[in-house]
């Protein structure tokens, strides 16, 4: 069998490379490099190729493409959320994504992005809350301990130096798993047996939970004066997780406003609510926390730029690292008109 030449070839980085260069860079060092990705594309905001993700909803979830390109490169993401697959053994999320040179139409990468959404998810949070978060902050309470709890607390804590959680999730198994994986990170971690007690005395709540209905995981009771409330699990239209009362006393943030209109908290107000959107807060168009008791909302649903700087930031690794596959992916005739001739020359080939 011949093989494929170099324009065939796309690098494609497996679940096991990803695992390798995520522990070959360090967790923490991954995101915080990460996150300066995510804020470095943020800050060109305008640039950017916008349009609210494609969404297919279903009874049981939704599956979503995140497109976006910044004239340069092109990349998208295919991504689930599916609630009740962590009770039959899958994950509620899965990812994949490609990056594209937009000059050729030419993928440069495949990779997996289950992993890599966690992280990016996390260090998009760990970045609004360095602007919105109250100063000083050290104390998280972590509401709804899967998957993704993990990532965002090793993710405030390399860009914001936090280092006490209260966790809590319906399921105690979740929260033990939680406290088990950060052991020794240097946390000071507490259990906690309701969603009130979690909150008490933190200067920062992430809402992490899944459930395709609307919840209330906050009520407006349990957020008091200067927190900051990272809202990360309600993230698609009927899937939320605060009162609405909390939303009309915060000061609420956002990616991007035609998509978190249909899928964030938000979908809860008025379409025009005030809202400030977050590239705004970092190029310093706009202002981040104004006063210490203000209570700030980063009312996170995922941006596709953010999956954007995630790809561009692993491509930037491969070079060094070599942590991937090469994937004959791309059909490439010796003479680009004769594809059907490829295809007939290639029965004449001996079998590999
Ligand atoms: N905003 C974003 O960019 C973004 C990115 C990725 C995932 N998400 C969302 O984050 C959420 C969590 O994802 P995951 O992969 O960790 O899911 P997961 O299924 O692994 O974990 C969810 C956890 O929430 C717990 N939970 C459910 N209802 C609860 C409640 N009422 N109170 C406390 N805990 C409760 C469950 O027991 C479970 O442990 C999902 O809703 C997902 O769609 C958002």
């Amino acid at each position: 069998m011949t093989q494929p030449s170099r324009l065939a070839i796309v690098p494609f980085v497996s679940v096991d490379r990803m695992m390798k260069l995520v522990l070959a860079i360090g967790v923490e060092r991954f995101l915080t490099e990460l996150a300066a990705y995510i804020e470095e594309d943020f800050r060109r905001w305008e640039l950017f190729d916008k349009t609210p993700r494609i969404a297919s909803h279903s009874h049981d979830g939704v599956i979503e493409l995140m497109p976006t390109s910044d004239g340069k490169m092109y990349g998208f993401k295919y991504v689930n959320g599916h609630p009740k697959n962590m009770r039959e053994g899958r994950q509620t999320v899965t990812a994949f994504g490609v990056l594209a040179d937009v000059g050729s139409g030419y993928p440069m990468l495949l990779t997996e992005m289950t992993i890599l959404t966690a992280l990016r998810t996390a260090a998009t949070s760990a970045v609004a809350a360095k602007y919105l978060a109250p100063k000083g902050a050290r104390a998280m309470a972590i509401i709804g301990n899967g998957a993704q709890s993990e990532f965002q607390a090793v993710a405030f804590k390399a860009l914001l130096g936090i280092d006490r959680l209260r966790l809590y999730d319906i399921d105690r198994s979740a929260s033990e798993k939680c406290a088990r994986n950060l052991a020794g990170k240097g946390f000071d971690i507490t259990i906690c047996s309701t969603g009130q007690d979690a909150v008490e005395g933190v200067d920062i709540i992430t809402t992490v939970t899944a459930d395709k209905q609307y919840a209330t995981i906050l009520t407006d009771n349990m957020v008091g004066s200067g927190v900051h409330i990272n809202a990360v699990g309600g993230d698609c239209p009927g899937k939320t997780e605060l009162h609405r009362d909390i939303l009309l006393r915060s000061d609420i943030f956002v990616e991007f406003p035609p998509q978190t209109r249909i899928e964030g908290e938000i979908q809860q107000l008025d379409a025009d609510h005030p809202v400030t959107e977050l590239w705004q807060v970092m190029t310093g168009k706009a202002k981040g926390r104004k006063a210490p008791e203000q209570i700030t909302l980063f009312d996170s649903v995922g941006f596709a730029t953010e999956d954007f700087s995630a790809l561009r930031y692993v491509r930037d690794q491969l070079q060094a690292t070599g942590l991937y596959e090469e994937l004959d992916l791309l059909a490439d005739p010796d003479e680009p008109r004769d594809l059907f001739g490829m295809l007939e020359r290639a029965a004449m080939q001996p079998a590999a």
